[in-house]
Order: C-alpha cells, then structure tokens, then sequence
C-alpha cells in the first residue's frame, strides 16, 4: 500500500514490522494503521475468531505476510522473527477475555505467560537492531480499589486467570530484560512494555465485551445484559493505546534509556467511566435500546480501575486525543455506516484512523507530526 500518512515522524516508512495478533481487534487497527504509514508488516496469529471479522472485512491478509500459528510452537516462531529481521516487532497475541480465562484457564496461562516468553526468547537471537513493543494490561495490578490511578511502580497481581497471566508475563519480561537484554549481552533489542485499559471501537465482535455485546444485541433489537454496571474502566478509543505503542516504539528506536520501562495508556483520569455511562451514551446513537443487569458471582472482576498516565506524559509526551462523548461516537458511528450501508470497511477504518490523526494534529499531539 502506498504510504497516505507521515506521523510520527514517518519512522516506520519502509520499516520491517511484526505484529503478532494482527488477526484481533487491536491488531486488525494497527496492521491498517502501520500499512498506511509505508511500513512492510508481517503479522502472526490465530485465525479470526469472529464473525463478522475486522480483519476479514479489511482484506488485510492481500497486504502483509500472514503467518497463521501459534505462538506456542516457538521454534516457527523463532524462525519467522529471525528470518524477517523485523525493525519493530508489536506484541499483541493473547488470550485476552477475562471471562474465557475462567473456561479455559490452562490456554490462559500458556498464551500469555509461555507465548510472551516465546516472543521474547526469540528476539534474544535476533543479531539485527529491533525495537519491540510487549503489550500486556491494566489488570497486570494487584487490584486494590484504590481511587487513585494505578502508576508503573505500583505492585502486581491478578485475581482471575487472564489479570494474574499479565501480571507473571510482566514479571517474565522484567527478567528476561534484566538477564539477557542488558549492555553486557551486546544485544541490539530494545524492549519496552504498553499497558493500556479496556479498548473500544469498530471492529470488535469479541465475546463477553459490553460494546460488541451492545452492538451484536441492538442490532437484533435485544436487550444487552451488563455484568457489572457499575464498574469502572480508564475506557479509550483503540486507537489510543496504539497511538501510545507506536510512540513507545518510536522513542525506544534511539532512546536507549526507555529499554525496560513499562507504560501506562489510558484516558485522562478525569474520564474513567462505568459501564452504564458506556452503554448510556452509546444508546445515544442507537433506537429502541434496552438493556437487563445480571450478576455473575462466578467472575470477579475489578470494581474501579484507573491509570495514572504521567509517567507517558513525561517521557513520551503522549497524551490521549479524544474525550469521551467523542470515543463513543466514533465507535458508533463505525458500527452504524457498517450496518446501514455494509459498505466498504477498508473505507470505513481508513478514514477513521485519518479523521483520529487530523484530531491529534489540532490538539498538537507531539506524535502527529
Ligand atoms: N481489548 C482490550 O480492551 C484490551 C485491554 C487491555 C489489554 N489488552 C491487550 O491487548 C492485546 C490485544 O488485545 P485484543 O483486544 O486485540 O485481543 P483479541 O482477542 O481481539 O486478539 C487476540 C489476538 O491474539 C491472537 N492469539 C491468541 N492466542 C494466540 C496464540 N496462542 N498464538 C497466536 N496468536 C494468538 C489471536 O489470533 C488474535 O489475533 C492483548 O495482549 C490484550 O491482553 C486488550
């Protein structure tokens, strides 16, 4: 794809890019995004699990080298990273539903965990320079309800399966760094990690997400039934964490000093908001929406969670683009030009990601240039 874009400071124009989980929904976004940058992406996944499915839709597997497997067979792995000699590689690939680590605890713990160690095993062969970006998440935290945001310091943890395989995988990453990427390795892998909160936007139609479980409900005319209503989450427009990845990614490239550190992505503070605004201002776009509150005692999920993001601020001089209102509407209107005209979905996320950058270009965000 001819490069239509020149952020950040057209650092992955021409660049060798891995992403593994392209084939999901955050990976869908960033495959798309870094295409139209001039990056040459390859990516390594699963195949899509749902239908309708994004990455289907974008006809993305035309534009990059697509790599079906599991990560879990790390001498494939091993092979594709090595013999691509990536100049950036994104970690995305997980098991990443809470509520399908209660089901399946044991794929888990071997994704996220073993899939991670994998990764970075095998950047420890790579003799080429390579910046690498590990996401894992906000729920790698020991959750203790505090009311203030959650910092990069603060302890680990997790309760349920995919919450506690994040917070091990940050622990495995850490001392991967420390044992094996360090001055005396004479290794040329730079490795930071992203954590980000729950992500919101076209494209997604994940299991047990509120936003996909709205869409998939409204647009049969049901009700959506919410599990904890008043939950809070640091919710963002996908776009956001991936604006704050490539960043990462960017400033990692020739700041040597970012090498180990973890960053927190998330909404301005002020923005955490509950699953009920959620699907409150989401009905806003939306006709004859209900809904139906059911409780699961079975999952305990995290009543507030918050990211204090300074610490991005201060070093990447990343800060979030959109509000909230202007989160939701993006996203709803993502779902409605898909179910009202089921038109061209490369169009449709196309010009979204063009719309976000000329947004972030009036809020003079320092990665829009
Ligand atoms: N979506 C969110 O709200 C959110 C919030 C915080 C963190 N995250 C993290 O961001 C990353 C991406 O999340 P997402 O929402 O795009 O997830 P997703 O479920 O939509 O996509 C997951 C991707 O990983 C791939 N994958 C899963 N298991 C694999 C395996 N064993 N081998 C190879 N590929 C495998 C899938 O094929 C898919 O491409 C994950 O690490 C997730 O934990 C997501």
């Amino acid at each position: 794809m001819k490069p239509q874009l020149s952020n950040f400071q057209n650092i992955f124009k021409g660049k060798k890019v891995i992403i593994t989980g392209h084939t999901g929904f955050k990976g869908t976004w960033l495959t798309m995004w870094l295409l139209m940058l001039g990056a040459k992406v390859k990516g390594i996944a699963l195949n899509p699990y749902s239908n309708p499915s994004h990455y289907k839709k974008l006809k993305l597997s035309k534009m990059i080298i697509d790599k079906r497997f599991n990560i879990l067979d790390r001498k494939r792995l091993t092979k594709e990273i090595i013999q691509f000699k990536p100049d950036f590689v994104f970690h995305l690939a997980a098991q990443a539903l809470v509520k399908s680590s209660y089901t399946d605890p044991i794929s888990t713990w071997d994704t996220n965990l073993s899939g991670t160690i994998n990764v970075i095993s095998a950047l420890r062969k790579l003799k080429s320079k390579c910046a690498a970006v590990i996401v894992t998440s906000d729920k790698c935290y020991k959750n203790k309800e505090i009311k203030r945001g959650y910092r990069e310091n603060d302890e680990l943890g997790g309760y349920d399966p995919y919450s506690a395989s994040k917070g091990a995988a940050e622990i495995a990453i850490q001392s991967y760094i420390k044992s094996f990427f360090n001055r005396n390795t004479n290794t040329k892998v730079s490795i930071a990690i992203g954590r980000a909160g729950n992500v919101i936007g076209g494209g997604d139609w994940s299991k047990d997400r509120i936003l996909p479980d709205c869409i998939r409900s409204w647009s049969k005319n049901k009700k959506v039934i919410m599990r904890s209503p008043y939950s809070t989450r640091p919710w963002q427009h996908v776009l956001e964490p991936l604006s704050g990845y490539l960043t990462l990614a960017q400033n990692l490239e020739y700041n040597y000093k970012l090498h180990g550190e973890a960053f927190n992505f998330g909404p301005k503070e002020t923005l955490s908001r509950s699953v009920m605004d959620l699907v409150k201002e989401m009905s806003l776009y939306w006709q004859n929406v209900k809904w139906k509150i059911v409780h699961d005692k079975k999952i305990k999920e995290a009543g507030l969670l918050k990211l204090n993001c300074k610490k991005a601020r201060d070093l990447l001089q990343w800060k979030s683009n959109m509000n909230f209102s202007q989160t939701v509407k993006l996203t709803a209107n993502w779902y409605k030009d898909f179910y009202n005209k089921n038109s061209d979905v490369p169009h449709i996320t196309k010009q979204q990601i063009i719309l976000f950058v000329s947004l972030a270009k009036k809020n003079k965000l320092i990665w829009s240039k």
